[in-house]
């Protein structure tokens, strides 16, 4: 924040005499805080309430002094203790659900981008095109066939396929689309397939662990899904776990290590592969930025956490 912007202190609000000096030099916000967008690190999940990173960054650069610690015990998906890091804050945070504090490790976890990408291309590959022909619907217009954007289900019943544009002809529909026969098919023919792949059926049950008292609308994970989401899901997981395996194996516990048989001659490949990525990167971001953002993308994709690399290229 620039000295120019900066408020006076709030009416009314100071610090009694005996306060660290820091706290008697705090300069309240007292003026509106423009939210922006999630940032990547911030919307891989869907984890509820999580609160806009940069009036949360406001928050801290005012209150908390640099070297201190800010400690969150509500932290959902850990957007306080994400910020407080990046303005060199330290943190501590947690949280009762376990998916939360889940969510905070991993966006924190360092990756190395080279491996992440090759991952996510050979996922891409095994599974897109299958998961993309679940949700395929004809065009209205021109009758050929792509994946639709959204089905609108009530009460159980499949009513809408609505989608955004056709490729071939650029056909929108965004209300008031019933179902042709093929959807139908389609469906149907889903309903009665059989998911062959691994997907959890855990029964549902209270937060301690006891069994629902009375019948509830659910009774097991896999019902809280269409089948069609919970085949593409399956898929995904498999070839997930398959794409791991290149460079990891299981072991107890449900952890990976590393595999050590990693060869020299694969990592070169793969290094060529990133430079030219590099490259990619690099000259857009030059383009967006200027000169300094070429500097900024390769320190980015060294190798560095997730946080800290999005937070040097947003
Ligand atoms: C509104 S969310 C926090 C969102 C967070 N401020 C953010 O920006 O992502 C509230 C969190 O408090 C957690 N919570 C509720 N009761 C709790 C308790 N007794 N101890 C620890 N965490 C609790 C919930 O699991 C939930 O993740
Ligand atoms: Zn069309």
């Amino acid at each position: 924040m620039t000295p120019s912007r900066r408020s006076k202190p709030l009416a009314g609000v100071s610090a009694p005499a005996s306060a660290p000096a820091w706290i008697q030099d705090i300069v309240h916000l007292n003026r509106q805080i423009p939210p922006q967008a999630h940032t990547p690190m911030y919307v891989w999940h869907k984890y509820w309430s999580r609160k806009t990173w940069n009036v949360v960054q406001e928050h801290i650069k005012t209150y908390c002094p640099k070297g201190g610690i800010v400690f969150d015990p509500f932290a959902g998906s850990g957007v306080t203790a994400l910020e407080a890091l990046k303005v060199g804050r330290r943190a501590i945070a947690c949280d009762l659900m376990p998916v939360a504090t889940e969510i905070s490790r991993l966006t924190l976890k360092p990756i190395q981008l080279f491996k992440l990408q090759e991952a996510f291309e050979r996922v891409e590959k095994t599974v897109k095109n299958k998961i993309l022909s679940l949700y395929e619907t004809p065009c209205r217009r021109c009758k050929k066939r792509f994946p639709f954007t959204c089905a609108v289900w009530q009460k159980g019943k499949l009513k809408e396929i609505r989608y955004e544009a056709c490729p071939y002809c650029k056909d929108r529909r965004e209300k008031n689309t019933p179902l042709t026969k093929a959807d139908s098919q389609l469906l149907s023919a889903i309903e009665r397939s059989r998911i062959r792949e691994w997907h959890p059926r855990n029964t549902l049950c209270y937060s301690d662990g006891t069994p629902f008292k009375k019948r509830e609308k659910y009774a097991s994970l896999d019902q809280l899904f269409t089948k069609r989401n919970l085949q593409a899901l399956a898929w995904l997981m498999e070839a997930i776990e398959e794409a791991l395996s290149a460079y990891a194996r299981k072991v107890s516990g449900g952890e990976w290590m590393l595999r050590p048989e990693y060869s020299e001659k694969q990592i070169k490949r793969i290094h060529t592969r990133i430079i030219a990525i590099l490259a990619e990167i690099g000259k857009r971001q030059a383009m967006a930025f200027g000169s300094a953002g070429e500097s900024k993308a390769i320190r980015s994709a060294k190798g560095l956490t997730r946080a800290r690399a999005i937070f040097e290229t947003s």
